[in-house]
Order: C-alpha cells, then sequence, then structure tokens
C-alpha cells in the first residue's frame, strides 16, 4: 500500500527553465474553505498531488459534486447538496489536513464530529489545541463520544482571539468559522504566511469581510452569506525553493520564469550567502539561479514566515552537507523534524544533532545509499543528497514525495537530473495518483 521508491543518480549540473505547479499548502485549505458556500466554485492551478485527492475525497464524502481537470489543473466544486459534517479516524490519519474542514463546517452545520484526535506524526506532536479552545471561545461546546471528538454551536459569536504562535492551521481555521460568526473576531499573532493571504484573497471573493491590521493582527467581520468563487491558487513557493536548492546542489543554473521572489526573501538571502548568483525578473517575478562552484557553508533559524521555512529546512540541509565549512541549523517551528539528518548520515553527511540544532560540517563527496524519508520535505532533502552523492541512492517513502508533489520527478527530469520513481504493489485507493479525471461525477 505505502510501498514504491525513489531512485537518485549522480546527475550533470540541472540546466533549463521549469515552472511551479499550484502550491500545496494553500489548495488544501481552499478547498475546505468551499464548503462555507452554497453553489459551483472553481479553483484554478490545482496540483494533482495526492493530498489535494483525499480532501477531494473528503468533500465528496461531505457530499460534494467535484469533477478535477489534472491537465489544465482545475477543480470545480459543487457544494450545493452538502449533507455531512463527520470526519472518520482512517481519514484523519491520512491526512492531517482534515482538521482544516472544522471551521467551516462548524459556520455551515453548526457540528462536526472527528473520528478521533490527529495523532502526533514524524515531524512533531502537532495538537490542535489552538483550534479547539478558540472555537470554544466562539461559543462551540467541545466534547468527546467514545474516541470521536463532537463540536457543536447554535451560533457562532465573534472573539478576541490571541494565539501563542502563530500557527497557520488555526489561523485558516479561525478565520474561516468567523467569516460567519455574528460580529467582528480579532486575531492576534496571526499566522502571516502567504498561503494564508491566499485564502484571505478567496474569502474576500466569495464576500468576507477580512482586514489585516499590522504586525499581524487578522480581523475577520461576519457576514450572513458567502458565494461561490472562481480563484487561482498561488504558485508554491516550497518547490521554487525546492528547485533551486537541488539545482545549487548539482551546481547547475535555472529558471523558473513564475516564481515570485517577495515570498522567498530569506531562503533566497541564504543562497546569495553560498555565493549563488540570484537575479530577480521584473516586478519580482521570475527567478534564475546560476550556482557557485565552491559553495560556503551558512547557518540559519526556521520560522514563522517571513523567516526560512520550516519546510525547506530538510532540503537545506542536504545541500549543507556538500558546502565548504561548518553550519548551524536551528529547527523552532517542529520539535522533532531532523529525521532526514540520520539518513543522510548514512550517505556520508557529518551532522551532529544537539536538541533542536543541527550542526553540519560539509564533506567533498556524499555516497548513494538505501534511506528512508519520513516526511514530505525529507523526501526532497534525500532527493538533493542523491543527486550530488556518488552512485545510486533509492529513497524508500515514495507516498510522501507523491502527497506533496504534482509530479516533481518529471520537472528534475528536464532539468538533467537523474530521477526517477517507483511504484511497488500501488493501490489506488489509497495514493490515487493521477486518476482519470472524471470518478463517476459529471461535470459541473
Ligand atoms: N501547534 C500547537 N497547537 C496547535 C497548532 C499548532 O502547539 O493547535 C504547534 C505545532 O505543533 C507546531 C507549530 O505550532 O510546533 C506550528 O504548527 P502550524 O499549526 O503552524 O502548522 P500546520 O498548520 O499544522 C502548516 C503546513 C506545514 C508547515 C507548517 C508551518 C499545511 C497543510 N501544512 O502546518 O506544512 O510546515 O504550517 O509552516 O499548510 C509540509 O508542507 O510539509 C508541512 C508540514
Amino acid at each position: 500500500m505505502q510501498n514504491g521508491y525513489l531512485k537518485v543518480e549522480q546527475s550533470p549540473a540541472s540546466r533549463g527553465e521549469v515552472a511551479l505547479s499550484g502550491a500545496k499548502n494553500a489548495v488544501l485549505v481552499t478547498i475546505a474553505s468551499l464548503i462555507l458556500t452554497t453553489g459551483k466554485s472553481v479553483l484554478y492551478n490545482v496540483p494533482a498531488s495526492a493530498d489535494v485527492f483525499e480532501m477531494i475525497e473528503l468533500l465528496r464524502h461531505f457530499g460534494a459534486v467535484i469533477f478535477f481537470d489534472t491537465e489544465h489543473h482545475q477543480l470545480f466544486v459543487d457544494t450545493t447538496l452538502l449533507h455531512a459534517w463527520d470526519v472518520s479516524g482512517a481519514m484523519m490519519k491520512k491526512t492531517r489536513t482534515s482538521i482544516l474542514v472544522m471551521g467551516p463546517l462548524l459556520a455551515r452545520f453548526g457540528k462536526v464530529r472527528i473520528g478521533g484526535q490527529p495523532g502526533g506524526d514524524a515531524i512533531g506532536k502537532r495538537p490542535i489545541d489552538y483550534h479547539l479552545n478558540n472555537f470554544a471561545k466562539m461559543g462551540v461546546v467541545i466534547y468527546h463520544e467514545g474516541d470521536d471528538l463532537c463540536a457543536d454551536v447554535t451560533k457562532l459569536i465573534a472573539a478576541k482571539i490571541v494565539l501563542e504562535y502563530p500557527s497557520v492551521g488555526a489561523t485558516e481555521n479561525i478565520i474561516m468559522a468567523a467569516t460567519r460568526a455574528q460580529g467582528t473576531t480579532k486575531i492576534i499573532n496571526a499566522a502571516c504566511e502567504p498561503e494564508v493571504f491566499n485564502l484571505i484573497a478567496c474569502l474576500t471573493k466569495m464576500g468576507a469581510n477580512i482586514k489585516v491590521e499590522a504586525p499581524s493582527t487578522i480581523i475577520v467581520e461576519g457576514v450572513d452569506v458567502l458565494h461561490p468563487v472562481e480563484h487561482t491558487i498561488m504558485f508554491d513557493r516550497l518547490e521554487a525553493g525546492s528547485l533551486l536548492i537541488a539545482a545549487a546542489a548539482t551546481g547547475g543554473e535555472i529558471y523558473i520564469p513564475n516564481a515570485c521572489a517577495d515570498v522567498l526573501d530569506v531562503v533566497l538571502l541564504k543562497l546569495e550567502e553560498m555565493g549563488h548568483a540570484i537575479t530577480i525578473g521584473p516586478n519580482n517575478i521570475g527567478i534564475y539561479l546560476k550556482s557557485t562552484q565552491s559553495p560556503r557553508a551558512v547557518s540559519l533559524k526556521t520560522g514563522p514566515y517571513p523567516q526560512f521555512p520550516t519546510d525547506l529546512q530538510a532540503p537545506m540541509m542536504a545541500l549543507q552537507s556538500v558546502a565548504c565549512g561548518i553550519s548551524v541549523i536551528e529547527e523552532t517551528v517542529f520539535e522533532s523534524r531532523f529525521h532526514h539528518a540520520y539518513e543522510l548520515m548514512k550517505m556520508g553527511a557529518a551532522i551532529k544533532i544537539e536538541h533542536n540544532k543541527a550542526i553540519i560540517t560539509g564533506v567533498d563527496k556524499l555516497h548513494g545509499a538505501e534511506v528512508v524519508a519520513n516526511d514530505i520535505r525529507a523526501t526532497m532533502a534525500l532527493v538533493v543528497a542523491g543527486l550530488a552523492a556518488q552512485g545510486t541512492t533509492t529513497i524508500a517513502g515514495l507516498h510522501h514525495w507523491k502527497r506533496g508533489y504534482d509530479a516533481l520527478e518529471n520537472k528534475l527530469q528536464r532539468l538533467g537530473a537523474k530521477v526517477t520513481v517507483h511504484e511497488e504493489n500501488h493501490d489506488h485507493s489509497f495514493f490515487p495518483v493521477r486518476p482519470e479525471p472524471v470518478e463517476g461525477n459529471e461535470r459541473i
């Protein structure tokens, strides 16, 4: 079921132009937000990654009629006949993002039933207390029935929400609930990730009344009704950063015409500090990278946007493994997001882990090995390492790759990378991979 692996050979310098897909972390929440509307919406630039298919299945379970034109990356969603508000434990385990339907379901039905709380996963405990405690402030009654987590509310009430940490998911969930609450909700210390703003843009088109105040307060005035929308998902800044890092690992030269430099500032800064030359196109769109042949090691610390993204920490660690000198990478967002470090060590990387810091001494050469990826971004890190390593690297954990990226291996191959995907005992019902667009649902 979860078998399959990536095979990576030492590769020549990447060269060429590559276009980005839509952002996974923007599209999943945007699909969830359609629950707030009644009618037919269209999302553009939707990546065909496995997590997107899971979210589609979840909305179908609620009663949505959905057609995904994977060729044109367009998702047609009709939410007229939604009739269910339960998320099974199995679904919750498959994709933690299921928690993002909670706010919209509370707004639409005043109730939600979730089959057990999402457990911890490979990158940390990932609790949902910020979501639940703040829904409670908005008048939601939360209780357990057996293993199920239930939430009921007659009418959501606006509240002043103070987030102890700017959680992306909690910010998004509360904003969605607040769009239909009675009164004006203020979220203090809200997450300001670009994906949150992509969601706000979509909700605003639906008719929501949302303002943002410096430095990080989001103010949502509840409205009675939200309308179906047409909305374009932002390009994936994490895919952009990953492609730049992969190119740098091969000493290559690439151009990403649709990458927005404004959402990658600290990543670009770090690549420049390493000695790589970055050129930005007009209006800050389009990123060109020309690698240095003698990259310097740089240190960095992850944090909420606009700091260095935790989702690029793993690939950046792979890049530091072959840089000249010593770098220190401090992970502050998730408490255990260093599994990939131990896999990189199997490939000859010199890394010491001290609590939430990885101390990396650059080596001349990595060597291919059999390694395992435990989360989406670890797959990318091990691909980056494999491109630079002598010999062949096989990476188990293909399903993580497919969850996060839309056939990224094809883009890498076009740049010259020797990366191939090998499926084993493939089970389409669990990890649907680019299925035919129509699965019993008519086009809307
Ligand atoms: N946290 C709590 N309580 C909560 C919620 C979060 O303690 O109720 C903690 C988390 O445990 C973590 C920190 O707050 O230590 C940040 O978590 P956040 O809620 O911001 O993360 P998330 O919404 O679960 C999204 C992305 C992640 C990305 C993080 C941080 C999506 C679908 N996921 O997760 O993406 O790493 O924000 O930017 O948007 C990935 O794409 O590989 C990925 C993991």
